[in-house]
């Protein structure tokens, strides 16, 4: 087509589709809008909608592989989406080439990671979720979709709903830790903070849920190894976020790199269509991991990259991002009929809708342009980074040395205390580490730049020549030690798995040196994953996990360990005692031989010879500044019949001198039951607010999709009989009560 007769073309294509474009058109107008477009599209251009590719200067987050000519693929109809752009103005250039240089003009998708934060960076989602405070984390997620929105980006691939038991997994460190319960509430909040309630809003994204399926639980630990499970231990315990996401709506989905049950999921047709299309009604579109489609082939179940692109065809994959098996082999599988242009057509069709959807064809700069200007670093938003991050940290030990009082002379020591890229965590979002404010200037904001000194003392995992005996003396001429300790951000999401948990002994070093001089020490954990802590207990005062707590970690820090703030972080995975114990989560099943007692030495049951089966710190844990205590545990309907909720309240007292918030739990478990169950299941939580000697009786509903499961029936149903629950402070919670489902 020449120029000026494919501008006109292009034109008056957008003045058909755009002038009936209105924020709210119902599905069926959209669809309407998407068939009448499908009509004009050549079978190659329906296979380009289905392929995304990255940019010049994109965020690359895998191997490389084959070279793509983007801005080629662009012209010519062969890509529909594009991820890791990093700037508005790169955007806008790759936007206007797909709408005027392309011969239909279709606006391109663009997709970025947005994990935890886009400029403005929150703590890593581990460190969220132990704030147990859902507001909190669906504002994160709302904000972090306004700036990327003002960015150019208009999905996010997030939230992350794996759930995870094995902290070598560097990944742990993006989900929101071992429970299905809290990870459903967590995840469906993800989806409404990004996704907001139109998508045609420009302040909103799409939201992806990941990976799906059942990512979380590799072999051994060990990032992309393969996954093994019976199909009744995914669906109680692995499927509830993905389901609690696609319920809120969430608009995408993507695959895993994993294989399940010996089928690698982006070509795992009961995954893609039998569960989440069919069973669990998801009507928005599938987008490959990574180069996931040719690693079929590595997988070993494709020959060739032909084969890899039928399988997921096949499995209605809808998206494939980064190799290009779609664009290449499509069209000759359609032609030679392996694959069906009804299946073409259908893919496509979803993609198409979403653009609609987001209001592209309405206008196709919607998101970006010069709004970032406006909408990044807002203060207010600032303000909730600060929030977060110290609703995050969870305080494990403390032998009255914090809150400090404010007179001491602080010994500030450690490689993440000044160290401001460290403080983002794995997945940065588009940060711009300058603008995060370190502990350090964090505390000299708070006592003054006179009361602190500074000591890098070691790196992460190398000794700085003189830093230890640096270190002493500053901390000699000081009343307190904090002391960073812990993993970078390396060592922290994707391809950074480890078989130690330990803090790297170079900074244990350091931490033996202070503990010689009998200063009072405070440990400051920075992690995105569980740690074996014993040796740090040993040697400290305190140990508080700031995590990597993003933008706005000094504040946050400050308004700890100064005790303007009152930390009420729980932890949503288990610190195992010990690496041996891993996989340990709270919730195992009871076997055949449980323990008689925590002590018991008996031979023949459930238990390490040397090592006792509970963990350092359970799930759900974490300390105050003051004291709670429970009573009153009252089941308000004993007796109930299959279909009725159970209703159940508690009384909780701060019992200490300080205003402070409280995570009230609550735990069931299923008696008797036609499968195994759990020994207790998270089924309630509340984050309350107390003042000083406050007391309030917090209620629970306890329904019957919380007494479900998936039976020996192969159903999601409720059974008849006794359940015990139990209400407290984390999942060794005592206080206990029983009643009855009849028949
Ligand atoms: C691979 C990761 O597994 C996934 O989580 C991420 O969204 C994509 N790369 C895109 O960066």
């Amino acid at each position: 087509m020449k120029t000026i007769s494919k501008l006109l073309f292009v034109t008056m294509l957008y003045v058909s589709l755009t002038t009936t474009v209105v924020a709210h058109d119902t599905d069926k107008q959209i669809y309407k809008k998407v068939d009448d477009l499908m009509k004009k599209m050549t079978l190659q251009e329906k296979i380009g909608q289905l392929q995304q590719l990255t940019g010049r200067n994109s965020e690359i987050t895998g191997p490389s592989g084959e070279k793509i000519n983007t801005e080629e693929s662009i012209r010519r109809g062969l890509c529909g989406s594009l991820l890791g752009v990093k700037k508005a103005e790169d955007v806008a250039r790759y936007q206007n080439i797909a709408l005027n240089e392309s011969r239909l003009g279709i606006p391109l998708l663009f997709g970025y990671d947005i994990i935890h934060g886009c400029r403005i960076i929150f703590p890593e989602n581990l460190g969220i979720s132990s704030s147990w405070d859902i507001t909190a984390i669906e504002k994160t997620a709302q904000i972090a979709a306004r700036e990327a929105a003002s960015m150019g980006i208009a999905w996010t691939f997030s939230p992350m709903c794996d759930i995870s038991t094995d902290p070598r997994w560097g990944r742990v460190s993006e989900g929101s830790g071992e429970d299905p319960y809290l990870g459903a509430k967590i995840a469906e909040a993800m989806v409404h903070g990004y996704q907001g309630k139109d998508l045609s809003d420009p302040n909103t994204i799409l939201a992806c849920v990941k990976h799906f399926a059942a990512y979380g639980a590799p072999q051994a630990g060990r990032d992309y190894h393969t996954v093994d499970m019976s199909r009744r231990m995914f669906r109680d315990r692995y499927l509830p976020p993905y389901r609690a996401a696609i319920n809120a709506g969430a608009a995408t989905v993507m695959t895993s790199f994993n294989d399940f049950e010996g089928v690698p999921a982006t070509g795992n047709k009961w995954l893609m269509r039998d569960l989440l299309r069919d069973e669990l009604g998801f009507t928005g579109f599938i987008v490959t991991d990574w180069g996931s489609t040719d690693e079929m082939c590595a997988h070993g179940v494709a020959a060739n990259g032909k084969e890899a692109a039928k399988l997921a065809f096949d499995a209605y994959v809808n998206m494939n991002m980064v190799d290009a098996d779609y664009i290449k082999y499509g069209e000759e599988l359609v032609h030679e009929k392996q694959v069906s242009e009804k299946t073409i057509d259908l893919l496509c069709r979803e993609v198409l809708a979403m653009k609609f959807r987001l209001g592209l064809f309405d206008n196709p700069h919607r998101y970006g342009g010069d709004r970032y200007k406006s909408e990044t670093y807002r203060p207010e938003n600032l303000e909730v980074a600060r929030e977060a991050a110290r609703k995050s940290m969870v305080l494990l030990e403390n032998n009255g040395i914090l809150p400090l009082k404010g007179s001491e002379h602080i010994a500030l020591i450690g490689p993440y205390a000044a160290n401001r890229k460290e403080m983002s965590g794995a997945w940065r979002g588009l940060v711009e580490h300058h603008r995060t404010t370190t502990f350090l200037e964090g505390l000299q904001t708070r006592f003054g730049k006179d009361n602190i000194t500074y000591v890098e003392g070691c790196k992460p995992f190398k000794a700085i020549e003189g830093g230890i005996a640096e270190a002493v003396a500053a901390a000699k001429k000081s009343d307190v030690v904090l002391l960073t300790m812990g993993l970078p951000n390396s060592c922290s999401g994707e391809a950074a798995s480890l078989t130690s948990i330990e803090v790297p002994q170079v900074q244990r070093d350091l931490l033996t040196a202070l503990d010689s001089i009998g200063k009072p020490i405070v440990v400051l954990l920075v992690t995105g994953r569980p740690m074996d802590v014993g040796f740090e207990v040993k040697h400290a005062d305190a140990l508080l996990v700031t995590w990597h707590a993003g933008t706005m970690a000094g504040p946050a820090l400050a308004d700890v360990v100064s005790g303007d703030f009152n930390p009420a972080g729980r932890l949503t995975m288990t610190f195992p005692l010990e690496l041996g114990q891993v996989p340990i989560h709270y919730n195992m099943k009871r076997t055949g031989r449980p323990m008689l007692s925590p002590d018991s030495k008996a031979k023949y049951f459930s238990r390490y010879i040397f090592t006792p089966n509970e963990p350092r710190y359970p799930f759900g844990y974490g300390l105050s500044y003051t004291t709670f205590d429970y009573s009153d545990l009252k089941v308000l309907t004993p007796e109930v019949a299959m279909g009725e909720s159970v209703h159940v309240s508690v009384k909780v007292r701060n019992s200490g001198k300080r205003d402070g918030a409280e995570v009230v739990q609550l735990y069931l478990r299923d008696d008797i039951a036609s499968t195994t169950r759990p020994v207790r299941e998270l089924k309630g939580f509340e984050r309350v607010e107390l003042r000083a000697g406050e007391e309030r009786t917090v209620e629970f509903e306890i329904t019957p999709e919380d007494m479900s499961f998936w039976t020996i029936n192969e159903e999601f149903a409720q059974e008849p009989g006794t359940f015990h629950l139990w209400a407290g402070h984390d999942s060794n919670a005592t206080l206990e009560g029983v009643f009855t489902v009849k028949r």
